[in-house]
């Protein structure tokens, strides 16, 4: 989508850290915005500084009625929706043999779940428009693995996988499809995911797990920069930090390598030799 000015995006978890950045980033570009957060002060405070066209909404983006009341208020405040960025999302760091079933439902709701229902509130209205973005958050964490982040790639790698699906599914329907995976960003992930956990997802334990070091990340303004050049672009990954490179690699040489392995030993089912 080449020509943002005057267009609609909505951003969830726009009230903080990268949500924010993009909000900024779209804004800058012309774009009207809907500042879309389940901390509606946050929401307010980025809106209000915003200025011009921006809308501050409150959203639970775990609850499918919540992101449809959000897509109603955009149209009926803005009469369309061109960009929808998937992006509220929360942390817990648990090894999976301590980690409470509640963990697990938190992040599968709000990360995974809130991008699905983002997917299936906006879709359908942007391929009725035929014209369309959506660009979902994962991370670095959906394209490697490992202790204690298991729950959160969980809902991570799940992302990217949607998200490639998507990718194939709109690809002639006019809406295009990004996947966001930063490495460490400068944000209030750690300390934000336990302000606005609901005591329902409470397990009422400390998992004592050391907590990535955001602030030591990257500034949210950078990757809203680079997440409005993939907009415009058709940029599919939006891959903000090459200090993971080389582990990508390794990983894929692996699947590669055990793939050859497992043809060699019983037989390759393609036809082809290995
Ligand atoms: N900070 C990093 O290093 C980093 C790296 C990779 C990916 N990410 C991802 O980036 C996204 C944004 O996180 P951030 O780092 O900017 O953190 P942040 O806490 O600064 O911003 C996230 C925002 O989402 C909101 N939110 C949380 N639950 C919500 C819900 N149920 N409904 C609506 N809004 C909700 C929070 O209130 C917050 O304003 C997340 O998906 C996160 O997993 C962050």
């Amino acid at each position: 989508m080449q020509d943002l000015e005057g267009k609609v995006a909505v951003v969830t978890g726009a009230g903080s850290g990268i949500g924010e950045g993009i909000a900024r980033a779209v804004a800058a570009a012309g774009m009207k915005v809907v500042v879309a957060d389940i901390d509606e002060s946050k929401a307010n405070t980025v809106a209000a500084d915003l200025g011009g066209d921006a809308l501050a909404c409150g959203v639970d983006v775990s609850r499918l009625a919540s992101v449809e009341a959000l897509r109603d208020r955009a149209l009926q405040h803005f009469g369309g929706v061109h960009l929808l960025c998937n992006n509220a999302g929360v942390w817990i760091g648990a090894l999976m043999a301590d980690a409470d079933i509640k963990d697990w439902q938190y992040l599968i709701d709000v990360n995974l779940y809130g991008v699905i229902h983002g997917v299936k509130a906006f879709l359908p209205l942007m391929l009725e428009q035929g014209e369309g973005h959506i660009v979902n958050t994962a991370s670095m964490g959906g394209l490697i693995s490992g202790p204690p982040e298991g729950l959160y790639t969980t809902t991570k790698f799940a992302i990217v996988g949607l998200s490639e699906a998507l990718l194939m599914e709109t690809a002639d329907k006019g809406v295009g499809v990004s996947v966001l995976c930063p490495g460490l960003v400068n944000t209030n992930l750690i300390t934000q995911s336990f302000a606005v956990r609901p005591d329902a997802y409470d397990p009422g334990i400390d998992h004592q797990q050391p907590a990535p070091d955001v602030a030591s990340g990257i500034s949210p303004r950078v990757v809203g920069e680079q997440v409005v050049d993939a907009v415009r672009e058709g940029g599919f990954y939006v891959i903000t930090h090459d200090d993971y490179r080389d582990i990508i690699a390794m990983r894929h040489d692996n699947i590669v390598a055990s793939i050859d392995e497992h043809a060699k030993r019983y037989g390759s089912t393609s036809g082809r030799e290995v």
